[in-house]
């Protein structure tokens, strides 16, 4: 496990943004992982400024997103679809049929599985997943209690989750209650791990993953096993390590 410390907000940024486009210089057929949310926002958007900047190709390059909220319409702004577009895909010159977020509206959302799992398959498996954690220790939306060797599923928004996306959607009663998102299996089954933190309310989860027990409770915990994870936090996240 490599971690990065980064001194402020903006270093954070800026050493996320680095990280995801030399994956894109080293390997120009990259398959991401991508996760929406205030961590990854910004990343995302000096990362495409740097391809703008340094002309970086992301031609060849292949995106999914690890999850989408369930009844939420592609075309919708706080959907993942949306916002990873608005922030990132519209920005490159990545082909469009090449990105992938599961369809939120599909009914019954189970449906949207095996096409979830299909799409990865024929993506030749991902390279490269970037991912923020909730403060409970949720990846995708894998919460406490999620068995480690889940795989693609429906799962239950937590009350602490819903709580924390009322950012996202308004009020609690709008916050969607479940969501169509990778296990943490298939997490688990990327060659390489970006787990980006930041700010104090991530600082416990952060230190429960380097200096704590596995444990469903915690189910980032899983990802110290991985044997290619990077965490980057800025120091508030690190602040108990
Ligand atoms: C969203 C996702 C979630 C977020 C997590 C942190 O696509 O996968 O697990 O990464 O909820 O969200 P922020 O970054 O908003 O704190």
């Amino acid at each position: 496990m490599k971690i990065i410390i980064t001194e402020n907000e903006e270093k954070f940024d800026r050493e996320g943004a680095v990280l995801f486009t030399r994956q894109a210089l080293k390997k120009p057929d990259t398959t991401f992982a991508l996760a929406t949310g205030d961590t990854t926002r910004n990343i995302f958007a000096l990362a495409a400024v740097m391809h703008n900047e340094l002309k970086v190709d992301y031609s060849l390059c292949k995106t999914c997103n690890l999850d989408e909220y369930a009844g939420v319409a592609a075309d919708d702004k706080r959907s993942c679809r949306y916002r990873i577009n608005e922030v990132l895909l519209d920005k490159i010159n990545i082909k469009k049929e090449n990105t992938y977020v599961p369809d939120g509206l599909c009914s019954p959302p189970e449906k949207e599985l095996e096409i979830f799992k299909k799409k990865i398959e024929s993506f030749g498996g991902i390279d490269y997943l970037i991912m923020g954690i909730g403060s409970n220790g949720h990846i995708g939306f894998n919460e406490p209690g999620t068995p480690l060797d889940s795989s693609f599923r429906v799962a239950e928004l937590s009350l602490e989750t819903r709580k924390d996306k009322i950012k996202v959607f308004g009020s609690f009663d709008q916050t969607p209650k479940f969501g169509i998102t990778m296990g943490i299996r298939d997490i688990m089954a990327s060659r390489e791990i970006l787990l980006a933190a930041k700010g104090k309310s991530k600082a416990e989860v952060i230190r429960r993953i380097v200096h704590g027990d596995l444990s469903i409770d915690v189910p980032a915990s899983a990802v110290r096993l991985h044997p290619s994870l990077t965490i980057l936090a800025d120091k508030e996240a690190a602040s108990l390590l």
